[in-house]
């Protein structure tokens, strides 16, 4: 099953990502979190990107777009994959469709934006896995600590809550039309579009989405 996980910053990507990659066996594929491990690996990608992301602007869609196309080349993406924060501008999109990578189900989490501020304010990661948590709505085990390894949890650089808006006009202006060409899509038959109110509680939606997919 090839999923595209659509919504703006802190709408619950990651977290339904888990939920999915448990129930259905595929990969996880976030451009974020590769972003953010070739920054901690200090490589060329790495030091071009950081500057841009915690200013909340996004990468260049050249760098992004060969990202993903090495990634689904890999061995473990052939019976399917979920997109976690890609594509997010319609030139991605196109990019994708121009390399046949076609998708079975393109998934919409509608959030308002003062949710996702609140939402980002109490996010911990574990960054070596993407594990998402939030201290009031999905903490960890023990606090500050990721529930698989035990290792530290953090916050991220870019969650911020000027950086956070930043992000969200961008997600506006730029990754918001996404919405109607995935929908235009799947009137033309080549995908199954789903739009989930993705304000509920985390294990509300994660159902929800059980239901549609099945
Ligand atoms: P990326 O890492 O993709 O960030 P994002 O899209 O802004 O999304 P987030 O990871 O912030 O949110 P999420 O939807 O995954 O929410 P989460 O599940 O964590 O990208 C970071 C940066 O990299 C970009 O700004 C850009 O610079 C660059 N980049 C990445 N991809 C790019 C691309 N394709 N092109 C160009 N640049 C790119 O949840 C958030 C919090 O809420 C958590 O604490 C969670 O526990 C909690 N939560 C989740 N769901 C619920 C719920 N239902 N109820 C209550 N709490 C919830
Ligand atoms: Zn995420």
């Amino acid at each position: 099953m090839r999923i595209i996980l659509l919504g703006a910053p802190g709408a619950g990507k990651g977290t339904q990502a888990q939920f999915l990659m448990g129930k259905y066996g595929i990969p996880q594929i976030s451009t974020g979190d590769m972003l953010r491990a070739a920054i901690k690996a200090g490589t060329e990608l790495g030091l071009k990107a950081k500057q841009v992301m915690d200013e909340g602007k996004l990468v260049s869609d050249d760098i992004i777009i060969g990202l993903v196309k090495e990634r689904i080349a890999m061995d473990d993406c052939k019976d399917g994959f979920l997109l976690d924060g890609f594509p997010r501008t319609i030139p991605q999109a196109d990019a994708m469709k121009e390399a046949g990578v076609k998708v079975d189900h393109c998934i919409e989490f509608d959030v308002a934006d003062d949710v996702i501020v609140e939402r980002m304010g109490g996010r911990r990661v574990h960054p070596a896995s993407g594990r998402v948590y939030h201290v009031v709505y999905n903490p960890p085990k023990v606090e500050g600590k990721d529930d698989a390894t035990g290792e530290d949890l953090i916050v991220r650089e870019d969650d911020k809550e000027e950086t956070v808006r930043k992000r969200l006009a961008i997600y506006h202006e730029q990754t918001k039309p996404l919405v109607n060409y995935y929908s235009a899509e799947a009137d033309a038959g080549n995908c199954e579009y789903h739009k989930l109110d993705g304000n509920r509680p985390v294990d509300v939606v994660s159902a929800e989405l059980e239901e549609r997919l099945s």
